[in-house]
């Protein structure tokens, strides 16, 4: 069977890598609301391919949230159902000037197809595509396909999604294909994901701008102040210094330094800022990050004493962890830390939660032996992620019964959300090989 699901799965490829590419020159950035034609276009194109491969598809939406497709198929009677998720929404590309080719226009170079989405998580819908179209109309198992389109800005009606069209996404095992593997050439299943929370603080010293002789030395300008504040949210080791934020055991997996080193973009000479193995502070510690800041521009800058500074606070929280502990632990601790007698005010940008899912079960039996075979024998690792996929505690919030497996076309060097994003395309072949053996072993039960 797998040597027949095998050739099926070559055949379909250069299809498939079309269907791919049509999809990526749709420019679907979710986060500019001027493109929001672009994303319903993009909706639109996905529906379309599902049509095609027989699926009865709708495009749904809730509280003006974005564009979403349903699409079922039916296998066997009494076979199980099988919800394949992806999302055809992406990251805005930012500066074209950047990318070694323009980000809308797929381009194969070396052993990559470049273009913003071509991976994250555009792949991930012709990963699914891949699959059902091997087996044409003798799909081993019902199949739902929903493909978000709102997953890079929060998946804010996911949840109201999930309520509305309960019966329709009804599954006993969902994939979620929006993570990635170990490295190029060892699979993995992605077991742990960090939760998030996005936080802008204010700190005000001053009613207005002064004369910084005039006062300096006797009043403290915001700057200074906020300085001091995001200083002490880490201790002289890098670790995050807020107390009463949840930290896990670590992974017993070896991150290799040398790909740390090539993998991380850290520029010479750079420590690394912790303690604990990689994976523990990549995956099950919490993480902290200052991610913007509101301050006069160094050119033309004046000599006075800023009254108020701005920054953005983006902190990864641990599994086991929850958002609403590690806000108020985090507000504790900036209130704790503001010098001087200065105001300090907090916004929550927003939130997700942490996941840590229980890898062990049939789905999980025949996901091991699937990615095995099609990485040639080498077997599925069990991955943390230091990123976030907060709806995955919604999935299994909405059906408890199911059975999640996080996948994806993704590896160490795909720079998502990144200039020059990528999809390397021998393992998408092996991901599309994974996933359809996947489905035939589940529907072999
Ligand atoms: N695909 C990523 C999640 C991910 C990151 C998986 C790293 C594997 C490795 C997803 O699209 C994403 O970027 N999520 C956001 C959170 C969301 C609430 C905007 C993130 O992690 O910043
Ligand atoms: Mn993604």
């Amino acid at each position: 069977m797998s040597d027949d699901l095998r050739a099926r799965v070559q055949s379909v490829l250069p299809g498939i890598r079309s269907d791919l590419e049509d999809l990526v020159r749709i420019e679907s950035v979710s986060a500019d609301p001027e493109r929001a034609g672009e994303v319903q276009r993009s909706a639109e194109a996905v529906k379309a391919l599902f049509d095609a491969e027989g699926f009865t598809s709708e495009i749904v939406s809730a509280d003006g949230g974005a564009p979403a497709v349903i699409a079922h198929k039916a296998g066997p009677a009494g076979a199980p159902t099988v919800l394949l998720y992806a999302h055809h929404d992406v990251q805005p590309e930012n500066d074209h000037a950047d990318w070694d080719s323009p980000p809308f226009e797929p381009t194969e170079r070396g052993d990559r197809l470049y273009a913003r989405g071509a991976a994250d998580d555009k792949a991930g819908i012709a990963a699914h595509l891949g699959a059902v179209r091997v087996f044409g109309d003798d799909l081993p198992v019902n199949v739902v396909m929903f493909i978000e389109g709102e997953e890079e800005v929060g998946s804010e009606t996911l949840p109201a999604l999930l309520a509305e069209h309960h019966e329709s996404l009804r599954a006993d095992v969902i994939v979620i294909a929006d993570s990635g593997n170990w490295d190029i050439g060892v699979p993995a299943l992605t077991t742990s994901l960090r939760g998030l929370v996005r936080m802008d603080i204010e700190v005000r010293t001053l009613t207005h701008a002064v004369h910084s002789g005039m006062w300096g030395g006797l009043v403290p300008d915001s700057l200074m102040a906020l300085s001091r504040v995001i200083a002490s949210l880490h201790d002289d080791e890098g670790n995050v210094a807020i107390k009463g934020l949840h930290a896990g055991p670590a992974a017993d997996v070896e991150y290799p330094e040398d790909r740390l080193r090539a993998e991380s973009g850290a520029a010479p000479g750079i420590d690394w800022i912790g303690s604990g193995s990689a994976v523990e502070r990549l995956w099950t510690k919490p993480a902290l990050s200052i991610t913007g800041l509101d301050a006069p521009k160094v050119a033309g800058a004046s000599n006075t004493l800023v009254p108020a500074a701005r920054a953005r606070i983006s902190m990864r929280i641990a599994p086991g962890d929850t958002a609403e502990n590690a806000v108020a632990r985090l507000v504790e601790h900036l209130e704790a830390h503001t010098p001087w007698g200065a105001t300090l005010t907090h916004t929550v940008v927003d939130t997700g939660e942490a996941t840590q899912i229980d890898a062990t079960g049939p789905a999980y039996d025949a996901a091991r032996s699937a990615f095995t075979e099609a990485w040639d024998g080498t077997e599925p690792i069990d991955m943390g992620v230091g990123g976030s996929i907060p709806f995955i505690a919604e999935f299994l919030d909405a059906f408890p019964q199911a059975s999640v497996l996080v996948t994806g076309v993704e590896d160490p060097d795909t720079r998502a959300h990144g200039a020059n994003e990528g999809l390397h395309l021998a393992e998408f072949e092996r991901v599309v090989l994974a996933e359809t053996l996947l489905l035939a072993k589940l529907g072999a039960e």
